[in-house]
Protein backbone atom coordinates (compact mmCIF):
# COMPACT_ATOMS: atom_id res chain seq x y z
CA UNK A 1 0.00 0.00 0.00
CA UNK A 2 1.58 3.41 0.26
CA UNK A 3 1.09 6.49 -1.92
CA UNK A 4 2.98 8.01 -3.81
CA UNK A 5 3.30 11.04 -6.08
CA UNK A 6 5.66 13.07 -8.07
CA UNK A 7 5.49 16.17 -9.80
CA UNK A 8 7.51 18.50 -12.31
CA UNK A 9 5.01 21.57 -12.13
CA UNK A 10 4.75 25.05 -11.19
CA UNK A 11 3.54 25.07 -7.42
CA UNK A 12 5.38 20.76 -7.14
CA UNK A 13 5.03 20.99 -3.34
CA UNK A 14 1.03 22.15 -3.03
CA UNK A 15 0.21 19.80 -5.78
CA UNK A 16 2.14 16.92 -4.46
CA UNK A 17 0.17 17.63 -1.22
CA UNK A 18 -3.06 17.95 -2.65
CA UNK A 19 -2.48 14.44 -4.36
CA UNK A 20 -1.48 12.98 -0.86
CA UNK A 21 -5.30 13.92 0.13
CA UNK A 22 -6.75 11.92 -2.73
CA UNK A 23 -3.66 9.29 -2.10
CA UNK A 24 -4.74 8.83 1.71
CA UNK A 25 -6.90 5.95 1.58
CA UNK A 26 -3.80 3.92 0.79
CA UNK A 27 -2.83 4.39 4.20
CA UNK A 28 -3.12 6.92 6.81
CA UNK A 29 0.20 6.64 9.33
CA UNK A 30 1.98 9.51 8.42
CA UNK A 31 3.21 11.10 5.20
CA UNK A 32 5.85 13.38 3.58
CA UNK A 33 7.10 15.14 0.81
CA UNK A 34 10.84 16.36 -0.67
CA UNK A 35 11.43 19.39 -2.05
CA UNK A 36 13.96 19.71 -4.81
CA UNK A 37 15.26 23.38 -4.90
CA UNK A 38 18.14 22.63 -7.13
CA UNK A 39 21.78 22.18 -5.21
CA UNK A 40 19.46 20.68 -2.36
CA UNK A 41 16.83 18.76 -1.15
CA UNK A 42 14.29 19.54 1.83
CA UNK A 43 12.55 17.01 3.31
CA UNK A 44 9.31 17.94 5.61
CA UNK A 45 7.58 14.37 6.85
CA UNK A 46 5.35 13.72 10.33
CA UNK A 47 3.76 10.88 11.64
CA UNK A 48 -0.56 11.15 11.47
CA UNK A 49 -2.42 12.70 8.31
CA UNK A 50 -1.80 14.63 5.74
CA UNK A 51 -3.65 17.45 7.19
CA UNK A 52 -0.66 17.38 9.73
CA UNK A 53 1.93 17.59 6.78
CA UNK A 54 -0.20 20.38 5.57
CA UNK A 55 0.00 22.19 9.06
CA UNK A 56 3.97 21.56 8.77
CA UNK A 57 3.91 22.51 4.91
CA UNK A 58 2.99 25.73 6.03
CA UNK A 59 6.32 27.06 6.17
CA UNK A 60 8.01 25.68 3.48
CA UNK A 61 8.52 27.50 0.03
CA UNK A 62 7.30 26.19 -3.28
CA UNK A 63 9.13 24.32 -6.08
CA UNK A 64 9.31 22.95 -9.50
CA UNK A 65 10.57 19.26 -8.55
CA UNK A 66 8.91 17.48 -5.81
CA UNK A 67 7.94 13.93 -4.56
CA UNK A 68 5.67 12.60 -1.94
CA UNK A 69 4.41 9.74 0.04
CA UNK A 70 1.47 8.63 2.61
CA UNK A 71 2.62 5.44 4.53
CA UNK A 72 0.75 2.27 6.01
CA UNK A 73 3.64 0.60 7.66
CA UNK A 74 5.11 -2.91 6.79
CA UNK A 75 8.80 -1.57 8.39
CA UNK A 76 9.32 0.12 11.27
CA UNK A 77 7.19 1.51 13.89
CA UNK A 78 4.41 4.31 13.03
CA UNK A 79 6.28 7.26 13.52
CA UNK A 80 8.37 10.42 11.90
CA UNK A 81 11.57 9.10 11.78
CA UNK A 82 9.97 5.97 9.64
CA UNK A 83 7.83 8.42 7.46
CA UNK A 84 8.99 8.62 3.67
CA UNK A 85 11.17 10.58 1.53
CA UNK A 86 14.44 9.33 2.76
CA UNK A 87 17.53 10.98 2.18
CA UNK A 88 20.90 9.56 0.85
CA UNK A 89 23.83 10.73 3.78
CA UNK A 90 25.11 12.76 1.41
CA UNK A 91 22.02 14.77 0.36
CA UNK A 92 21.89 14.18 -3.39
CA UNK A 93 19.63 12.02 -3.25
CA UNK A 94 15.58 11.59 -2.09
CA UNK A 95 13.00 8.53 -2.81
CA UNK A 96 9.96 7.12 -1.66
CA UNK A 97 8.48 3.58 -1.51
CA UNK A 98 5.66 1.75 -1.61
CA UNK A 99 5.93 -1.93 -1.17
CA UNK A 100 8.28 -4.45 0.38
CA UNK A 101 12.72 -4.66 -0.28
CA UNK A 102 12.60 -8.65 0.42
CA UNK A 103 16.80 -8.37 0.73
CA UNK A 104 17.34 -4.86 2.69
CA UNK A 105 19.07 -6.77 5.20
CA UNK A 106 21.21 -7.96 2.50
CA UNK A 107 21.81 -4.60 0.75
CA UNK A 108 22.30 -3.27 4.30
CA UNK A 109 25.49 -5.30 4.91
CA UNK A 110 26.06 -4.30 1.32
CA UNK A 111 26.64 -1.15 2.68
CA UNK A 112 28.68 -1.82 5.30
CA UNK A 113 28.56 -0.07 8.59
CA UNK A 114 26.37 2.65 8.31
CA UNK A 115 23.78 4.36 10.26
CA UNK A 116 20.11 4.57 8.99
CA UNK A 117 18.06 7.16 10.44
CA UNK A 118 14.58 4.94 10.59
CA UNK A 119 13.81 1.01 11.05
CA UNK A 120 12.84 1.18 7.42
CA UNK A 121 13.32 -1.39 4.40
CA UNK A 122 13.01 1.64 1.90
CA UNK A 123 16.13 3.54 3.29
CA UNK A 124 18.37 1.45 1.57
CA UNK A 125 17.74 2.66 -1.90
CA UNK A 126 18.95 5.94 -0.72
CA UNK A 127 22.27 4.88 0.69
CA UNK A 128 22.70 2.95 -2.64
CA UNK A 129 21.82 5.12 -4.75
CA UNK A 130 24.48 7.50 -2.77
CA UNK A 131 26.94 4.51 -3.39
CA UNK A 132 26.14 3.59 -7.19
CA UNK A 133 26.31 7.08 -8.29
CA UNK A 134 29.28 7.35 -10.52
CA UNK A 135 28.00 11.13 -11.80
CA UNK A 136 25.31 9.56 -13.95
CA UNK A 137 21.81 9.92 -12.27
CA UNK A 138 20.17 7.13 -14.61
CA UNK A 139 23.35 4.63 -14.58
CA UNK A 140 23.16 4.72 -10.54
CA UNK A 141 19.60 4.33 -10.50
CA UNK A 142 19.65 1.13 -13.28
CA UNK A 143 22.07 -0.37 -11.33
CA UNK A 144 20.29 -0.18 -7.73
CA UNK A 145 17.21 -1.29 -9.51
CA UNK A 146 19.51 -4.43 -10.36
CA UNK A 147 20.08 -5.17 -6.59
CA UNK A 148 16.16 -5.32 -5.46
CA UNK A 149 14.29 -8.14 -5.10
CA UNK A 150 10.51 -7.56 -3.81
CA UNK A 151 7.52 -5.83 -4.64
CA UNK A 152 8.28 -1.98 -5.66
CA UNK A 153 7.24 1.30 -6.86
CA UNK A 154 10.31 3.82 -6.27
CA UNK A 155 10.50 7.94 -6.81
CA UNK A 156 13.29 9.33 -7.05
CA UNK A 157 14.61 13.13 -7.38
CA UNK A 158 18.20 14.34 -7.31
CA UNK A 159 20.18 17.26 -6.59
CA UNK A 160 20.23 19.72 -9.89
CA UNK A 161 18.34 17.67 -12.03
CA UNK A 162 14.95 18.91 -13.20
CA UNK A 163 13.83 15.16 -13.56
CA UNK A 164 12.32 12.15 -11.67
CA UNK A 165 13.46 8.53 -11.76
CA UNK A 166 11.30 5.65 -10.95
CA UNK A 167 11.94 2.19 -10.73
CA UNK A 168 8.95 -0.28 -10.58
CA UNK A 169 8.33 -3.86 -9.47
CA UNK A 170 4.99 -5.61 -9.36
CA UNK A 171 3.67 -2.42 -7.21
CA UNK A 172 1.53 0.38 -9.28
CA UNK A 173 3.44 3.29 -11.05
CA UNK A 174 1.82 5.22 -13.66
CA UNK A 175 3.43 8.12 -15.62
CA UNK A 176 1.91 11.02 -16.76
CA UNK A 177 1.88 14.54 -18.59
CA UNK A 178 -0.82 17.51 -18.26
CA UNK A 179 0.73 21.02 -17.59
CA UNK A 180 3.68 18.89 -16.39
CA UNK A 181 5.47 15.48 -15.52
CA UNK A 182 3.84 13.66 -12.61
CA UNK A 183 4.32 9.81 -12.01
CA UNK A 184 1.86 8.22 -9.25
CA UNK A 185 0.97 4.91 -7.70
CA UNK A 186 -3.04 5.47 -8.73
CA UNK A 187 -4.24 6.37 -12.19
CA UNK A 188 -7.44 7.71 -10.50
CA UNK A 189 -5.30 10.31 -8.36
CA UNK A 190 -2.90 11.29 -11.20
CA UNK A 191 -5.62 11.67 -13.77
CA UNK A 192 -6.62 15.17 -11.88
CA UNK A 193 -3.33 16.39 -13.18
CA UNK A 194 -2.71 14.25 -17.05
CA UNK A 195 -4.51 13.93 -19.83
CA UNK A 196 -2.10 11.30 -21.17
CA UNK A 197 -0.67 8.50 -18.80
CA UNK A 198 1.73 5.32 -19.27
CA UNK A 199 1.58 2.31 -16.76
CA UNK A 200 4.85 1.72 -16.17
CA UNK A 201 5.60 -1.96 -16.76
CA UNK A 202 7.17 -4.95 -13.89
CA UNK A 203 10.63 -4.63 -14.25
CA UNK A 204 11.26 -1.08 -15.62
CA UNK A 205 13.01 2.18 -15.12
CA UNK A 206 11.51 5.32 -15.63
CA UNK A 207 13.56 8.78 -16.75
CA UNK A 208 10.98 11.76 -16.75
CA UNK A 209 11.29 15.17 -17.52
CA UNK A 210 9.03 18.35 -18.70
CA UNK A 211 9.76 16.76 -22.15
CA UNK A 212 8.50 13.13 -21.89
CA UNK A 213 9.46 9.80 -20.61
CA UNK A 214 12.44 7.03 -21.54
CA UNK A 215 11.84 3.67 -20.14
CA UNK A 216 14.20 0.56 -20.00
CA UNK A 217 14.73 -2.71 -18.69
CA UNK A 218 16.78 -2.81 -15.42
CA UNK A 219 19.57 -4.31 -17.64
CA UNK A 220 19.40 -0.75 -19.20
CA UNK A 221 17.39 -1.84 -22.66
CA UNK A 222 15.15 0.59 -23.77
CA UNK A 223 11.14 -0.29 -23.21
CA UNK A 224 8.30 0.87 -25.70
CA UNK A 225 5.16 1.83 -23.24
CA UNK A 226 2.19 2.93 -24.57
CA UNK A 227 0.65 6.31 -23.38
CA UNK A 228 -3.18 7.13 -23.08
CA UNK A 229 -5.74 9.32 -21.77
CA UNK A 230 -7.50 8.32 -18.96
CA UNK A 231 -10.97 8.12 -17.81
CA UNK A 232 -11.30 11.74 -15.49
CA UNK A 233 -11.34 10.90 -11.97
CA UNK A 234 -13.77 12.04 -10.00
CA UNK A 235 -13.78 15.02 -7.96
CA UNK A 236 -13.49 13.58 -4.44
CA UNK A 237 -11.16 15.61 -2.51
CA UNK A 238 -14.11 18.14 -1.19
CA UNK A 239 -16.51 15.99 -0.26
CA UNK A 240 -17.89 16.90 3.08
CA UNK A 241 -19.23 14.37 5.74
CA UNK A 242 -18.51 10.47 5.57
CA UNK A 243 -17.15 9.12 2.12
CA UNK A 244 -19.02 5.82 3.57
CA UNK A 245 -22.62 6.67 4.16
CA UNK A 246 -22.22 8.62 0.89
CA UNK A 247 -20.96 5.76 -0.82
CA UNK A 248 -23.55 3.61 1.11
CA UNK A 249 -26.57 6.21 -0.24
CA UNK A 250 -25.25 5.74 -3.97
CA UNK A 251 -25.96 2.14 -4.11
CA UNK A 252 -29.48 2.20 -5.92
CA UNK A 253 -28.26 4.41 -9.38
CA UNK A 254 -24.49 2.30 -8.90
CA UNK A 255 -27.15 -1.10 -9.70
CA UNK A 256 -28.35 0.41 -12.64
CA UNK A 257 -25.10 1.75 -14.17
CA UNK A 258 -23.20 -1.80 -13.35
CA UNK A 259 -26.04 -3.74 -15.26
CA UNK A 260 -25.96 -1.41 -18.15
CA UNK A 261 -22.43 -1.07 -18.11
CA UNK A 262 -22.15 -4.78 -18.22
CA UNK A 263 -24.06 -5.07 -21.30
CA UNK A 264 -22.78 -1.98 -23.09
CA UNK A 265 -19.33 -3.62 -22.65
CA UNK A 266 -20.33 -6.96 -24.01
CA UNK A 267 -21.30 -9.10 -21.48
CA UNK A 268 -19.53 -12.24 -20.60
CA UNK A 269 -17.63 -12.29 -24.33
CA UNK A 270 -15.51 -15.64 -24.22
CA UNK A 271 -12.87 -16.37 -27.26
CA UNK A 272 -15.43 -18.32 -29.30
CA UNK A 273 -12.71 -21.04 -29.66
CA UNK A 274 -12.54 -21.72 -26.01
CA UNK A 275 -16.14 -21.04 -24.58
CA UNK A 276 -17.10 -24.28 -24.15
CA UNK A 277 -14.39 -26.19 -23.02
CA UNK A 278 -13.99 -24.62 -19.51
CA UNK A 279 -14.47 -26.78 -16.73
CA UNK A 280 -13.46 -25.45 -13.68
CA UNK A 281 -14.52 -22.46 -12.39
CA UNK A 282 -13.00 -19.96 -9.26
CA UNK A 283 -13.97 -17.01 -7.79
CA UNK A 284 -10.75 -15.18 -6.22
CA UNK A 285 -10.36 -12.60 -4.66
CA UNK A 286 -10.07 -10.63 -1.24
CA UNK A 287 -11.66 -8.87 2.22
CA UNK A 288 -15.44 -7.68 0.24
CA UNK A 289 -14.18 -9.48 -3.28
CA UNK A 290 -14.31 -12.72 -1.84
CA UNK A 291 -16.74 -12.06 -0.05
CA UNK A 292 -19.16 -11.06 -3.15
CA UNK A 293 -17.30 -14.19 -4.90
CA UNK A 294 -18.69 -16.82 -2.02
CA UNK A 295 -22.15 -14.74 -2.63
CA UNK A 296 -23.02 -15.35 -6.13
CA UNK A 297 -21.22 -18.70 -5.59
CA UNK A 298 -24.17 -19.98 -3.67
CA UNK A 299 -26.74 -18.24 -5.94
CA UNK A 300 -25.01 -19.86 -9.29
CA UNK A 301 -24.94 -23.58 -7.25
CA UNK A 302 -28.30 -22.85 -6.29
CA UNK A 303 -30.50 -21.31 -9.18
CA UNK A 304 -28.24 -21.65 -11.89
CA UNK A 305 -27.18 -24.85 -11.40
CA UNK A 306 -23.07 -24.15 -12.19
CA UNK A 307 -20.61 -24.79 -9.93
CA UNK A 308 -17.76 -22.28 -8.81
CA UNK A 309 -15.70 -22.62 -6.57
CA UNK A 310 -14.20 -19.14 -4.09
CA UNK A 311 -11.39 -19.17 -3.06
CA UNK A 312 -9.31 -16.45 -0.86
CA UNK A 313 -6.49 -14.91 -3.33
CA UNK A 314 -3.64 -15.64 -0.59
CA UNK A 315 -4.77 -18.71 -0.49
CA UNK A 316 -4.86 -19.26 -4.05
CA UNK A 317 -1.41 -18.07 -4.91
CA UNK A 318 0.43 -21.37 -2.52
CA UNK A 319 -2.67 -23.23 -2.11
CA UNK A 320 -2.02 -25.78 -5.38
CA UNK A 321 -5.72 -25.16 -6.44
CA UNK A 322 -5.97 -27.19 -10.06
CA UNK A 323 -5.86 -25.03 -13.09
CA UNK A 324 -5.39 -26.17 -16.00
CA UNK A 325 -6.13 -24.92 -19.75
CA UNK A 326 -10.00 -25.51 -19.56
CA UNK A 327 -9.71 -23.08 -16.09
CA UNK A 328 -12.17 -20.04 -15.99
CA UNK A 329 -10.75 -17.92 -13.28
CA UNK A 330 -12.65 -14.79 -12.29
CA UNK A 331 -10.54 -12.39 -10.09
CA UNK A 332 -12.50 -10.20 -8.23
CA UNK A 333 -11.06 -6.70 -6.72
CA UNK A 334 -12.66 -3.06 -6.42
CA UNK A 335 -8.94 -1.41 -6.65
CA UNK A 336 -7.26 -3.92 -9.15
CA UNK A 337 -4.25 -3.67 -7.31
CA UNK A 338 -4.90 -5.98 -4.60
CA UNK A 339 -1.32 -7.49 -4.70
CA UNK A 340 -2.58 -11.00 -3.35
CA UNK A 341 -5.32 -11.02 -6.21
CA UNK A 342 -2.69 -9.99 -8.75
CA UNK A 343 0.20 -13.23 -7.70
CA UNK A 344 -2.85 -15.09 -8.40
CA UNK A 345 -4.18 -14.15 -11.59
CA UNK A 346 0.19 -15.06 -12.52
CA UNK A 347 -0.62 -18.74 -11.24
CA UNK A 348 -4.00 -18.96 -13.78
CA UNK A 349 -1.74 -17.74 -16.15
CA UNK A 350 0.98 -19.63 -16.26
CA UNK A 351 -1.45 -22.95 -15.88
CA UNK A 352 -2.99 -22.10 -19.23
CA UNK A 353 -5.99 -21.17 -17.26
CA UNK A 354 -8.29 -17.94 -18.83
CA UNK A 355 -8.31 -14.95 -16.32
CA UNK A 356 -10.98 -12.64 -16.46
CA UNK A 357 -11.07 -9.23 -14.09
CA UNK A 358 -13.78 -8.10 -12.21
CA UNK A 359 -12.72 -4.68 -11.13
CA UNK A 360 -13.71 -1.18 -10.81
CA UNK A 361 -11.01 0.21 -11.47
CA UNK A 362 -9.97 0.42 -15.87
CA UNK A 363 -6.26 0.55 -16.29
CA UNK A 364 -5.15 -1.09 -13.35
CA UNK A 365 -2.86 -3.77 -12.61
CA UNK A 366 -5.54 -6.50 -12.92
CA UNK A 367 -6.82 -5.19 -16.19
CA UNK A 368 -3.43 -5.61 -17.53
CA UNK A 369 -2.87 -8.68 -16.09
CA UNK A 370 -5.88 -10.28 -17.18
CA UNK A 371 -7.50 -12.11 -20.88
CA UNK A 372 -10.33 -9.90 -20.10
CA UNK A 373 -11.92 -6.79 -18.18
CA UNK A 374 -15.23 -5.97 -17.06
CA UNK A 375 -16.12 -2.89 -15.10
CA UNK A 376 -18.43 -3.04 -12.02
CA UNK A 377 -19.19 0.53 -12.77
CA UNK A 378 -18.96 1.55 -9.26
CA UNK A 379 -17.26 5.04 -9.77
CA UNK A 380 -14.95 5.86 -7.10
CA UNK A 381 -14.96 4.50 -4.00
CA UNK A 382 -13.17 6.07 -1.04
CA UNK A 383 -13.96 5.11 2.49
CA UNK A 384 -11.47 1.76 3.25
CA UNK A 385 -14.69 -0.30 3.88
CA UNK A 386 -15.86 -1.35 0.77
CA UNK A 387 -19.66 -1.08 0.65
CA UNK A 388 -21.25 0.14 -3.15
CA UNK A 389 -18.08 -1.89 -4.62
CA UNK A 390 -19.97 -5.22 -3.39
CA UNK A 391 -22.94 -4.59 -4.25
CA UNK A 392 -22.11 -3.83 -8.06
CA UNK A 393 -19.73 -6.57 -7.79
CA UNK A 394 -22.76 -8.93 -7.06
CA UNK A 395 -25.06 -7.74 -10.02
CA UNK A 396 -21.94 -8.03 -12.42
CA UNK A 397 -20.64 -11.28 -11.00
CA UNK A 398 -24.55 -12.62 -11.28
CA UNK A 399 -25.17 -11.23 -14.68
CA UNK A 400 -21.72 -13.17 -15.66
CA UNK A 401 -23.28 -16.55 -14.18
CA UNK A 402 -26.45 -16.03 -16.03
CA UNK A 403 -24.63 -15.92 -19.39
CA UNK A 404 -22.35 -19.08 -18.26
CA UNK A 405 -25.64 -20.59 -17.53
CA UNK A 406 -27.45 -19.81 -20.59
CA UNK A 407 -24.37 -20.66 -22.57
CA UNK A 408 -24.25 -24.39 -20.89
CA UNK A 409 -28.05 -24.53 -21.09
CA UNK A 410 -28.23 -25.10 -17.88
CA UNK A 411 -31.13 -22.41 -17.86
CA UNK A 412 -33.61 -21.57 -20.21
CA UNK A 413 -33.24 -18.25 -22.09
CA UNK A 414 -36.99 -17.52 -20.32
CA UNK A 415 -35.78 -17.97 -16.87
CA UNK A 416 -32.40 -16.02 -18.17
CA UNK A 417 -34.81 -12.83 -19.15
CA UNK A 418 -36.80 -13.25 -15.86
CA UNK A 419 -33.93 -12.50 -13.66
CA UNK A 420 -33.24 -9.80 -15.83
CA UNK A 421 -35.96 -8.40 -14.89
CA UNK A 422 -36.21 -9.01 -11.05
CA UNK A 423 -32.68 -7.61 -11.22
CA UNK A 424 -34.31 -4.09 -12.62
CA UNK A 425 -36.69 -3.84 -9.23
CA UNK A 426 -33.27 -3.79 -7.25
CA UNK A 427 -32.89 -0.41 -7.15
CA UNK A 428 -36.18 0.57 -5.61
CA UNK A 429 -35.45 -2.10 -2.99
CA UNK A 430 -32.47 -0.93 -1.42
CA UNK A 431 -34.20 2.61 -1.50
CA UNK A 432 -36.64 0.81 0.47
CA UNK A 433 -34.09 -0.53 2.85
CA UNK A 434 -32.54 2.76 3.07
CA UNK A 435 -35.72 4.18 4.78
CA UNK A 436 -34.50 1.63 7.41
CA UNK A 437 -31.87 4.39 8.55
CA UNK A 438 -33.56 5.72 11.72
CA UNK A 439 -34.34 2.21 12.94
CA UNK A 440 -30.65 1.15 11.86
CA UNK A 441 -29.12 3.87 13.91
CA UNK A 442 -31.41 2.40 17.07
CA UNK A 443 -30.53 -0.68 17.02
CA UNK A 444 -26.25 0.84 16.70
CA UNK A 445 -26.97 2.10 20.28
CA UNK A 446 -28.16 -1.21 21.04
CA UNK A 447 -25.48 -3.16 19.52
CA UNK A 448 -22.62 -1.06 20.42
CA UNK A 449 -21.77 -1.90 23.74
CA UNK A 450 -21.86 -5.69 23.40
CA UNK A 451 -18.53 -7.92 23.45
CA UNK A 452 -19.10 -9.74 20.34
CA UNK A 453 -21.76 -9.82 17.55
CA UNK A 454 -22.25 -12.81 15.35
CA UNK A 455 -24.11 -13.08 11.75
CA UNK A 456 -25.62 -15.77 10.80
CA UNK A 457 -27.85 -17.25 7.52
CA UNK A 458 -28.03 -20.06 4.84
CA UNK A 459 -26.85 -20.53 1.34
CA UNK A 460 -26.43 -17.04 0.14
CA UNK A 461 -28.09 -15.43 3.02
CA UNK A 462 -24.28 -16.85 5.00
CA UNK A 463 -22.02 -14.92 2.42
CA UNK A 464 -24.31 -12.12 3.48
CA UNK A 465 -23.57 -12.82 7.03
CA UNK A 466 -19.96 -12.78 6.00
CA UNK A 467 -19.86 -9.12 4.59
CA UNK A 468 -21.74 -7.50 7.53
CA UNK A 469 -19.66 -9.22 9.89
CA UNK A 470 -16.72 -8.11 8.10
CA UNK A 471 -17.69 -4.39 7.77
CA UNK A 472 -18.71 -4.64 11.51
CA UNK A 473 -15.19 -5.46 12.32
CA UNK A 474 -13.29 -3.23 10.21
CA UNK A 475 -14.88 0.40 10.76
CA UNK A 476 -16.30 -0.66 14.53
CA UNK A 477 -13.54 -2.50 16.23
CA UNK A 478 -16.30 -5.05 17.59
CA UNK A 479 -15.30 -8.53 17.41
CA UNK A 480 -17.74 -10.32 15.16
CA UNK A 481 -17.71 -13.72 13.19
CA UNK A 482 -20.14 -15.01 10.85
CA UNK A 483 -21.73 -18.40 10.84
CA UNK A 484 -23.59 -20.50 8.54
CA UNK A 485 -26.81 -20.44 10.67
CA UNK A 486 -26.77 -24.36 11.62
CA UNK A 487 -23.36 -24.76 12.93
CA UNK A 488 -24.00 -22.19 15.29
CA UNK A 489 -24.66 -25.49 17.24
CA UNK A 490 -21.54 -27.19 16.94
CA UNK A 491 -19.28 -24.36 18.84
CA UNK A 492 -20.75 -21.03 19.08
CA UNK A 493 -23.50 -21.53 21.13
CA UNK A 494 -21.31 -22.17 24.09
CA UNK A 495 -20.87 -18.05 23.86
CA UNK A 496 -24.22 -17.05 23.60
CA UNK A 497 -25.47 -14.58 26.78
CA UNK A 498 -26.76 -11.70 27.79
CA UNK A 499 -23.27 -10.03 26.36
CA UNK A 500 -23.68 -10.89 22.65
CA UNK A 501 -26.01 -9.88 19.98
CA UNK A 502 -26.90 -12.03 16.33
CA UNK A 503 -27.82 -10.64 13.49
CA UNK A 504 -29.68 -13.29 11.43
CA UNK A 505 -30.41 -12.98 7.79
CA UNK A 506 -32.90 -14.72 5.75
CA UNK A 507 -34.29 -14.13 2.50
CA UNK A 508 -35.05 -17.85 1.28
CA UNK A 509 -38.62 -18.77 2.30
CA UNK A 510 -37.88 -22.50 1.92
CA UNK A 511 -35.37 -21.87 5.07
CA UNK A 512 -37.21 -19.39 7.07
CA UNK A 513 -38.44 -22.02 9.52
CA UNK A 514 -35.10 -23.12 10.16
CA UNK A 515 -34.19 -19.32 10.89
CA UNK A 516 -37.46 -19.29 13.78
CA UNK A 517 -35.50 -22.35 15.21
CA UNK A 518 -32.26 -20.63 15.33
CA UNK A 519 -33.26 -17.60 16.56
CA UNK A 520 -35.46 -19.26 19.21
CA UNK A 521 -32.15 -21.00 20.55
CA UNK A 522 -30.24 -18.18 20.72
CA UNK A 523 -32.61 -15.61 22.42
CA UNK A 524 -33.15 -18.90 25.07
CA UNK A 525 -29.41 -18.24 26.19
CA UNK A 526 -30.07 -14.16 26.58
CA UNK A 527 -28.34 -12.99 23.34
CA UNK A 528 -30.00 -10.21 21.19
CA UNK A 529 -31.08 -11.32 18.00
CA UNK A 530 -31.88 -8.51 15.37
CA UNK A 531 -33.67 -10.33 12.13
CA UNK A 532 -32.79 -9.09 8.55
CA UNK A 533 -35.58 -10.45 6.39
CA UNK A 534 -38.98 -9.45 4.75
CA UNK A 535 -41.31 -11.37 7.63
CA UNK A 536 -41.14 -10.78 11.11
CA UNK A 537 -39.49 -13.53 13.76
CA UNK A 538 -40.86 -14.03 17.61
CA UNK A 539 -37.98 -13.01 20.25
CA UNK A 540 -36.10 -11.01 17.50
CA UNK A 541 -35.62 -7.41 16.71
CA UNK A 542 -37.10 -7.01 13.03
CA UNK A 543 -35.15 -5.13 10.44
CA UNK A 544 -37.46 -5.54 7.64
CA UNK A 545 -36.00 -5.50 3.88
CA UNK A 546 -38.33 -5.72 0.67
CA UNK A 547 -38.93 -8.93 -0.70
CA UNK A 548 -36.97 -10.07 -4.18
CA UNK A 549 -36.13 -13.21 -5.86
CA UNK A 550 -33.42 -15.35 -3.40
CA UNK A 551 -31.12 -15.67 -6.05
CA UNK A 552 -30.88 -11.31 -6.03
CA UNK A 553 -31.50 -10.81 -2.56
CA UNK A 554 -28.18 -10.52 -1.10
CA UNK A 555 -27.36 -7.41 -3.08
CA UNK A 556 -30.50 -5.56 -0.98
CA UNK A 557 -30.21 -7.63 2.54
CA UNK A 558 -26.36 -6.30 2.54
CA UNK A 559 -27.66 -2.89 2.95
CA UNK A 560 -29.32 -2.60 6.29
CA UNK A 561 -26.09 -4.23 7.52
CA UNK A 562 -23.40 -1.92 5.93
CA UNK A 563 -26.00 0.94 7.35
CA UNK A 564 -25.60 -1.05 10.49
CA UNK A 565 -21.59 -1.21 10.71
CA UNK A 566 -21.60 2.60 9.78
CA UNK A 567 -23.94 4.00 12.16
CA UNK A 568 -22.73 1.48 15.07
CA UNK A 569 -19.08 3.09 14.42
CA UNK A 570 -20.37 6.78 14.61
CA UNK A 571 -22.06 5.95 17.75
CA UNK A 572 -18.79 4.82 19.28
CA UNK A 573 -16.82 7.77 17.93
CA UNK A 574 -14.82 5.64 14.74
CA UNK A 575 -13.05 7.43 12.38
CA UNK A 576 -15.08 5.47 9.98
CA UNK A 577 -13.45 5.90 6.30
CA UNK A 578 -10.06 5.13 7.69
CA UNK A 579 -10.18 2.70 10.44
CA UNK A 580 -7.15 1.79 11.96
CA UNK A 581 -4.40 -0.11 10.51
CA UNK A 582 -6.47 -0.98 7.49
CA UNK A 583 -6.16 0.67 3.90
CA UNK A 584 -7.99 0.55 0.84
CA UNK A 585 -5.30 -0.44 -1.39
CA UNK A 586 -2.93 -3.63 0.11
CA UNK A 587 -0.80 -3.79 -2.89
CA UNK A 588 2.08 -6.08 -0.14
CA UNK A 589 1.28 -9.79 -0.53
C1 LIG B 1 -8.51 -4.21 1.70
C2 LIG B 1 -9.67 -3.31 2.01
C3 LIG B 1 -10.98 -4.08 1.87
C4 LIG B 1 -11.07 -4.72 0.50
C5 LIG B 1 -9.85 -5.61 0.21
C6 LIG B 1 -9.81 -6.06 -1.23
O1 LIG B 1 -8.37 -5.16 2.70
O2 LIG B 1 -9.55 -2.79 3.31
O3 LIG B 1 -12.06 -3.19 2.04
O4 LIG B 1 -12.23 -5.49 0.41
O5 LIG B 1 -8.66 -4.86 0.43
O6 LIG B 1 -9.67 -4.94 -2.06
P1 LIG B 1 -9.92 -4.94 -3.60
O7 LIG B 1 -9.51 -3.58 -4.05
O8 LIG B 1 -9.05 -6.03 -4.18
O9 LIG B 1 -11.36 -5.22 -3.82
Amino acid sequence: MCGIFGAICQGAVSNTLKALKLLEYRGYDSAGFAANRGDVIEICKTEGRIAALERLAQGVAETDVAIGHTRWATHGAVCAQNAHPFLSPDGRFAIVHNGIIENYLDLKKYLGKKVFSSQTDSETVAYLLEKEYRGDVLQAVLRVAQMLQGSFAIAITAVNERKLYAIKNKSPLVVGFGEGAYLCSDIRCISRWANSVAVTPDGTVAEISPDGARFFRFDGSPVAVNFFTPEQGENVAETSGDFMLKEIYEIPRKLVLAKNGYFDSGGLNLPERRAGSFRKIYFIGCGTAYNSGLQVSAVARQWFGIDVTPVIASEFVYGNYPVDGHTLAFFISQSGETADTVRAVERVRAAGGYAYAVTNTASSSLTFACDRTVNICAGGEYAVASTKAYNCQLVTLTLLMLDVALGRGAISRQSYRYFLREMDSLPQAVMRALKSDDEITRLAEKIKDVSALFYIGRIADYPTACEGSLKLKEISYIHSEAYPAGELKHGALALMDSDVAVVAISTFDALSDKTASSVNEIAARGAMVITVSDRVFENSLPLIIPKVHPALAGIASVVPLQLLAYRTAKSLGRDVDKPRNLAKSVTVE
